[in-house]
């Protein structure tokens, strides 16, 4: 199965990875530390795919860009030996969850988090990452492939808005990514952030200027466009996007003036004002 998605770029990048995080990232050196400690080999199999543990510069890169702090719950999807969880935990005072099929790995990420300390906030499940639950995760790591990514992405889209996902090397097809991490060492990740669902059709009251109002909105992941009547039924095409839960769309008022709604997404409403005003209250409502 893994041998798909080590075709190619992907491959290319993930192994010239391969020599330089074993090298540069103390794995090899733990592991001869301790004689009765699980030796894995670099690019060994693993279920869906093979183990390759992300270089430390990338892992940090990634758990800074989703922000991770203290308040997070961060879960590692495939954890190897739990360089993830335990960086989260670690740097940026998170709780963290690795989620590890093959036994002798999990273990050796549990040695390692006691090693640094942090098996308070670090907890290594042995299981399969298509089995277990993480919907509580505030924060999602990947380094997977891209077909396992594809795999997981209807579950990542149905997770809280505003929970961060982030993917050493892989992309997530249609669902382009919020922001690409270059490291300066080399590698790449990429970063998402689950979107509100916002599709359908909203009334709108307090817009300045237009006593009533209706949005129609289609939404692709993140991006979203529509129109917007005014009461009067003047309509106009809109454009936005979701960062989580909050929208922001582009829209002209009543004075043809560019105004930019900004709303906060909650089920079925949408508390909002105007970038240039933010006492004004706006409540959109999603019609039936
Ligand atoms: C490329 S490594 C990434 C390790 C770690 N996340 C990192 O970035 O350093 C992928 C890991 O996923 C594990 N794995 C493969 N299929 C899995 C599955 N279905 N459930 C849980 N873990 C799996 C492998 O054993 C391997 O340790």
């Amino acid at each position: 199965m893994f041998h798909e998605a080590f075709v190619g770029q992907s491959l290319k990048r993930t192994m010239s990875a391969i020599v330089m995080a074993g090298l540069l990232c103390g794995h090899a050196a733990f592991a001869q530390t301790n004689q009765n400690t699980y030796e894995p080999t670099i690019a060994q199999a693993g279920k869906d795919v093979i183990w390759v543990p992300t270089p430390n510069d990338l892992v940090v890169r990634m758990l800074e860009t989703a922000k991770v702090s203290p308040n997070d719950l961060v879960y590692d999807l495939g954890a190897g030996d739990g360089k993830i969880p335990i960086q989260a935990a670690r740097q940026f005072g998170a709780r963290a969850v690795g989620i590890e099929f093959n036994p002798d790995m999990a273990n050796l990420a549990r040695q390692n988090a006691q090693r640094a300390n942090v098996s308070d906030k670090v907890t290594i499940v042995t299981g399969d990452i298509f089995e277990e639950d993480f919907s509580n995760a505030t924060v999602v790591t990947l380094y997977l492939l891209t077909s396992l990514n594809l795999k997981l992405k209807p579950k990542l889209l149905e997770m809280k808005p505003g929970t961060r996902v982030v993917s050493n090397s892989f992309m997530m097809g249609a669902w382009e990514p919020d922001e690409i991490i270059n490291p300066e060492a080399g590698g790449r990740g990429y970063y998402w952030v689950v979107p509100a669902k916002v599709q359908g059709d909203w009334s709108l009251n307090g817009l300045p200027g237009a006593t009533t109002a209706t949005l129609s909105l289609q939404q692709k992941f993140q991006k979203v466009e529509g129109t917007l009547t005014f009461g009067d039924n003047r309509s106009q095409r809109v454009t936005g996007k979701l960062n989580g839960s909050q929208l922001t769309l582009g829209y002209k008022d009543a004075n043809d003036k560019e105004q930019i709604f900004v709303g906060e997404v909650a089920g079925k409403k949408i508390n909002a004002s105007l970038q240039t005003s933010p006492t004004t209250v706006i409540t959109a409502t999603r019609s039936p």
